[in-house]
């Protein structure tokens, strides 16, 4: 059985590239391996949110796990913030990640661009947290999107420093992962990269949305102009809706819509009205039943709690060999 780790941070509601990137592969690993999902709270400092926000954010992300089938019987589903032991882990670990490759990180660069009055040290040490998220629970898997892959690489490194400063092998190399094959890059509705809760709301296609919602955000993505002749390359904007289609049409429909672009026929109003009512058919079971767990605080709390517990005997006793491999020795 596998080691399966991965993370989720709680600063909106979730979006179709959070459920196609992580927790479409959560639901399939929660069966076959021993997983330990979490809701990355601490991750989400670097944005600052208010107590109220941060609980609200944490409250709704948990029930959405829980609408889309997360099963607590079946995996650790914990809050990072209810696991002391990462935070301290966090320390030592910052002491073996250098300036230079942190600075160099793709989400860092990002973040210096995008939020040039906030580029907090939260942010620069980002890639230890996330390190130690997965290194605690001696993951072999982490099912995430194509973003978090240079994380990935990162874990790897600073897993692989700290063995060679103690010389021992004491952390194993975790994987990045996805059900589907390769890891999946969902693309957003503007044309412009991945679906993210950062570039903003018509962008991106939440769980927690009414029809009405959804049916604007795509009739008003991006397009062209259409194709003038017969087997035409698609423009960016159109291939990113035809890779949603991909994701939550049927075969038929998308063969249908492909064959018609190739004909220099397609219609884009009946193409995004038919992804539309797709995206509806696919998100809706799942609104309801998020609206369910959202009130329903017994479930939340019974999640959270065994979560914690299965969560904390993990990583307490990675702390416990770790503080005896640096050398932490009790006079008392
Ligand atoms: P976050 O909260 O940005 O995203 C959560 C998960 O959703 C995936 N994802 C996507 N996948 C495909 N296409 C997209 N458009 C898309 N947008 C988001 C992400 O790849 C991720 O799997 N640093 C992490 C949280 C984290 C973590 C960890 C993950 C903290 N510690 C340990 C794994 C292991 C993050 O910010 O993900």
């Amino acid at each position: 059985m596998s080691r399966v780790v991965s993370g989720i941070r709680p600063t909106g509601k979730l979006h179709l590239g959070n459920y196609f990137g992580a927790v479409k592969s959560f639901l399939k690993m929660q069966e076959e391996d021993d997983c330990f999902f979490f809701i990355a709270d601490i991750h989400s400092l670097t944005t600052h949110p208010t107590p109220e926000d941060l609980h609200s954010n944490v409250q709704q992300v948990l029930a959405e796990h829980l609408a889309m089938g997360v099963d607590p019987q079946k995996c650790a589903l914990f809050v990072q913030s209810d696991v002391p032991a990462i935070s301290e882990l966090y320390t030592y670990m910052n002491m073996n990640a250098y300036m230079g490759e942190l600075q160099r990180s793709a989400s860092f660069k990002e973040k210096i661009r995008t939020q040039p009055n906030n580029v907090n040290a939260g942010l620069l040490t980002y890639p230890v947290l996330m390190a130690v998220d997965i290194l605690a629970h001696h993951a072999d898997f982490v099912p995430v999107g194509k973003d978090q892959q240079q994380h990935l690489e990162m874990t790897r490194q600073f897993g692989n420093r700290f063995n060679n400063l103690y010389s021992n092998d004491y952390f194993k190399e975790p994987q990045a992962y996805s059900s589907t094959g390769n890891l999946v890059k969902v693309p957003g509705l503007t044309g412009q990269g991945k679906m993210s809760k950062s570039s903003g709301d018509a962008d991106t296609i939440v769980f927690d949305e009414e029809d009405k919602v959804i049916q604007k955000k795509v009739m008003r993505a991006k397009t062209d102009t259409g194709p003038t002749k017969p087997n035409q390359d698609k423009s960016e904007e159109v291939k990113n809706l035809f890779d949603l289609m991909a994701l939550v049409s049927d075969q038929s429909t998308i063969n249908h819509f492909d064959e018609l672009y190739s004909k220099a026929e397609i219609r884009y109003g009946d193409f995004k009205k038919q992804l539309a009512e797709d995206v509806i058919a696919f998100v809706s079971p799942i609104r309801e039943k998020i609206n369910h767990f959202k009130n329903d605080k017994k479930a939340l709390s019974d999640a959270a709690q065994i979560g914690a517990e299965k969560a904390n005997a993990s990583a307490n006793k990675t702390l416990e060999e770790v503080r005896e491999i640096i050398g932490f020795r009790k006079f008392y």
